[in-house]
């Protein structure tokens, strides 16, 4: 396996708008540079699907999910996948961030591999900025 100090050089477009996000949060955060950043950001995302994948078992949890409230058919989709989902999804919170964002939390009880496939299915979905999957054990 290749080590950090062994480096690749890599190609990738982005929305303008993201990578403006992103250079003002690596500027206040004080990286030396874009790819410092870049590549940060990459160990988290690891971190985040490795984490995500020692989850086993019984589980109770959250999944909090950030959207567009604009984006056509997703509020609908959000709901048949829950409806879909009612064996797992005991409730919902829907809190209206702006008049463009929506913010909801899912409490999800569960085998673990059927709490990351909705988590997974919703993070899928266009339109859809964020989904967070957090868990703690039954017992
Ligand atoms: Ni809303």
């Amino acid at each position: 396996m290749a080590g950090d100090s062994d480096l690749s050089r890599i190609g990738i477009s982005l929305p303008e708008n993201l990578l403006v996000k992103f250079d003002s949060i690596i500027d206040k955060r004080g990286y030396s540079s874009r790819s410092e950043g870049i590549r940060d950001a990459i160990r988290s995302y690891i971190t985040y699907y490795e984490w995500m994948n020692d989850v086993s078992g019984e589980r109770q949890g959250v999944i909090t999910m950030v959207y567009d409230h604009d984006q056509r058919g997703l509020m609908e989709a959000i709901t048949e996948i829950q409806h879909g989902n009612r064996g797992i999804v005991q409730s919902t919170i829907h809190s209206h961030v702006t008049d463009e964002r929506c913010l909801e939390v899912i409490l999800v009880r569960g085998d673990a591999k059927a709490l990351k496939e909705l988590a997974e299915r919703l993070m899928a979905l266009k339109g859809v900025e964020s989904v967070k999957l957090t868990t703690i054990k039954i017992q």
